[in-house]
């Protein structure tokens, strides 16, 4: 322990006696200790404990007013579990049933008075030792804890990078920035909000939006990037995007995956069952409802080879034109107060809420 240290420490000596305060006192200070409080008024105890926070008290246990053992009752509960305040007692009284009570009410220790100096410099000396080691300890943890959650934040991040790569990977053949799948998350993530989902549900649907397209992958040039409309057989290879993204995402044990997962297998159902698999209405999951009606803004909303993209107001009247049909009415109305409301919307500004979005979500 550096020396230094061990005089910085702060020491409440409570004593009836001013003669027995002012002995200590001088002893201390002659071995370098500078932050000394003392009392012989035992009723301020408590008082003068809470406000400077000693490293260490030495306790008188007969006092008038109040006693040693009742100021270490009320102590007790103010130092708490998650602490280590020494307490010497010093005391003429040697019947063992007192110093018994003292120790098991929180006492560390005990100087028999009148009390040699040397042996009371080495015990306090000893005991302010294991308060300091006992303080070194504690902060090694919680820098040990803040390592932790900085390497636990790192592992989130590399996460999501690798999740955002692996969505554009799907989206690479006709989106190349991998911005549409960004947008997407951005979007459901808002609506998750709006809905009233928790914060953590929120990230995690942020996360797991943009992965909604991944068995794309799994989809031939021909059918996937013909110009025209798709035969019958085609649009049922094209169907299998679905079913091929859930299963690339199955048999994760992490939340993230999982609801990836099970948005990409439902997210071309419709509220009214003619989806896909045919699931309707509440069987849908939300999140799946969510991401189904930001994609489909998205969609809209931004340019394709075939057409230009259009305005917000033209994909709000889309989306709910369908709702009830293909959107779940209530993710609907979430998307229109999200982008009237929260986000300024000004009818036919449609690069405006595009940044404007980016900007929230980022
Ligand atoms: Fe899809």
């Amino acid at each position: 322990m550096p020396a230094r240290l061990m005089t910085e420490a702060r020491i409440l000596v409570v004593d009836d006696q001013e003669s027995n305060v002012q002995l200590l006192d001088r002893l201390l200070r002659m071995k370098g200790y500078a932050h000394i409080e003392t009392l012989t008024d035992s009723r301020q105890a408590v008082d003068r404990f809470v406000a400077t926070r000693p490293d260490l008290v030495c306790l008188d246990l007969r006092m008038p007013h109040m006693s040693g053992l009742e100021v270490l009752e009320e102590l007790q509960p103010l130092i708490g579990a998650g602490d280590y305040v020494p307490i010497l007692i010093l005391t003429a009284d040697t019947a063992p049933e007192t110093k018994q009570m003292a120790l098991s009410m929180g006492a560390k220790d005990f100087l028999n008075k009148p009390f040699d100096a040397v042996e009371a410099l080495l015990r306090i000396h000893n005991l302010l030792e294991t308060r300091f080691l006992y303080l070194e300890l504690r902060a090694q943890n919680e820098r040990l804890d803040q390592k932790v959650r900085e390497r636990t934040r790192e592992l989130e991040e590399a996460q999501h990078e690798i999740l955002a790569r692996l969505a554009l990977a799907a989206e690479y053949r006709d989106d190349q920035t991998g911005e549409h799948t960004r947008r997407v998350g951005h979007l459901a993530a808002l609506l998750a909000r709006e809905l009233g989902l928790t914060d953590a549900e929120v990230e995690l649907i942020r996360q797991a939006a943009p992965l909604h397209d991944i068995g794309k992958i799994g989809i031939p040039d021909a059918v996937l990037m013909k110009p025209g409309r798709l035969t019958a057989a085609e649009f049922e290879v094209m169907k299998t995007h679905a079913e091929i993204g859930a299963r690339l995402l199955s048999g994760s044990r992490f939340p993230l995956l999982r609801l990836a997962q099970e948005i990409a297998r439902t997210h071309h159902e419709w509220w009214n069952g003619n989806g896909y698999l045919g699931l309707a209405g509440e069987q849908i999951p939300l999140a799946s409802r969510i991401v189904t009606v930001a994609d489909t803004f998205d969609a809209i909303t931004h340019d394709r080879p075939y057409r230009a993209g259009r305005s917000i107001r033209a994909a709000i009247d889309e989306l709910r034109r369908e709702a009830d049909r293909q959107f779940d009415p209530t993710v609907v109305e979430a998307i229109a107060r999200v982008l009237e409301t929260e986000m300024g919307f000004d009818e036919g500004g449609r690069e405006e809420i595009a940044d404007c979005r980016l900007t929230i979500a980022d």
